[in-house]
């Protein structure tokens, strides 16, 4: 997806243990590789050959285009680089699936990803299978000393495949979103249901908290520099915002009064005619949403979803509490005080998506990952129910434009003395 990037300096192993050989290290690389390129195809396998390619809006692209990128990016950065003797695929598909590196070259215009019907759906499973073939040649036979570098690659390539995973699931359910007959993408689907238990406020101290990724194991460039911040006595709240509490902002005008909403904000309401969160509808007098599930009457208990930043925003505002800022939430996180920190939504945070003290971008195309998207963004922490197996962290900085809510994007909120 059009977004993070690794730093090649922090590396680790799937299975968070040591490794004693390169025989060990070939077999966990090989493993995990599969493990991820099928979980890609399990999931499209769900889809249509017509679902498939269909392109709903321009920040969501298809699943078969998914299925390439992902692909394009073993192609482009670990085989060409690494084994002299691979042979590009097909010449046509770097400007194809190729989706924002400038330094690798031109490109298709991302709002026009729906438009390539061909190569069509057998082409891309054949360069999967092309490419699938030739990393695991690459990481059974790669010399011992191109071993750590290589194996960094495929690492950063799997975990730009598991982003591209949960995108898979948004931008399909976007898709069906806009199709009156309602498709399911997945008959077995069940919504989030809200853990039970008290509710209320959880106390963060005052202090200065070190903040970043500092477990060792993989991480992205964007959650590094490991650095220290000021944080100061916040209570943030225990559990996630409710529909039922939605329903009530909905109730007391909440999208029809100018006062609760950032400028940007209610501008984005009228135009766009907001009423409620993202894939709401009203049939027979009852608020229903659209899930990966089909069409169901919203759970007042479930976990908001499918707000932007400027809805969570007006809604803290409502209820005269705030957002929490990424640093508070990660503390937080860390003392493990919240309900439902991940796996059911991504948190809005009051952060604006920005470089920690003293990042800098790596070298060469794959600096273009994260960096150069570090403006007019905002950072959402925690993760999602699409979000992978193996591809959550405390320390993970997820970023969207505040009017995006096609993302399963909820919030909590925070309270200050
Ligand atoms: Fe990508």
């Amino acid at each position: 997806m059009a977004r993070t990037a690794m730093s090649l300096a922090t590396r680790g192993e799937p299975a968070r243990r040591p490794i004693h050989s390169l025989d060990e290290a070939r077999e966990i690389w090989l493993l995990e590789f599969r493990r991820v390129r099928a979980e890609t195809e399990s999931r499209a396998a769900q889809l249509s050959a017509e679902d498939q390619i269909v392109q709903s809006m321009a920040d969501a692209s298809p699943a078969k285009w998914h299925r390439a990128h992902v692909t394009w990016f073993f192609e482009q950065f670990l085989l060409v680089p690494h084994d002299p003797s691979y042979k590009i695929f097909d010449e046509r598909f770097p400007f194809l699936f190729n989706s924002y590196y400038v330094a690798v070259g031109p490109r298709h215009a991302r709002p026009r990803r729906g438009l390539i019907t061909r190569p069509n759906g057998e082409d891309v499973a054949a360069y999967r299978a092309h490419v699938d073939a030739a990393v695991e040649r690459l990481i059974g036979q790669v010399p011992a000393a191109d071993a750590e570098r290589v194996f960094a690659v495929v690492e950063i390539g799997l975990h730009h495949e598991q982003q591209h995973q949960e995108l898979l699931i948004t931008d399909i359910l976007h898709a069906f979103a806009q199709n009156p007959t309602d498709p399911t993408y997945d008959p077995n689907w069940q919504p989030p249901r809200a853990a039970q238990g008290p509710r209320g406020y959880v106390e963060v101290p005052a202090g200065i908290y070190a903040i970043g990724h500092d477990e060792g194991g993989f991480c992205f460039d964007n959650e590094t520099p490991l650095h220290d911040e000021l944080i100061p006595h916040v209570r943030i709240a225990r559990y996630l915002v409710t529909n039922g509490e939605w329903l009530e902002f909905i109730a007391a005008g909440g999208y029809t009064t100018p006062s609760l909403w950032l400028s940007d904000g209610w501008t984005t309401v009228q135009a766009d005619y907001w009423q409620a969160p993202g894939y709401w509808r009203e049939k027979d007098d009852t608020w229903h949403v659209m899930t990966l599930g089909g069409l169901k009457p919203v759970d007042p208990a479930g976990p908001v979803q499918h707000v932007s930043y400027y809805e969570a925003d007006a809604f803290a505002r409502f209820a005269s509490k705030h957002l929490p800022s990424e640093a508070e939430w990660e503390v937080a996180a860390r003392a493990n005080v919240m309900v439902d920190a991940f796996g059911k939504v991504w948190q809005w945070t009051r952060s604006a998506y920005l470089p920690y003290p003293g990042y800098r971008a790596a070298e060469g195309a794959l600096g273009e990952y994260n960096g150069k998207f570090m403006v007019s963004q905002m950072v959402l922490r925690g993760s999602s129910l699409a979000t992978p197996e193996g591809h959550t962290r405390v320390s993970y900085r997820n970023f969207f434009y505040p009017q995006s809510r096609w993302q399963f994007s909820g919030l909590r909120l925070a309270e200050f003395e």
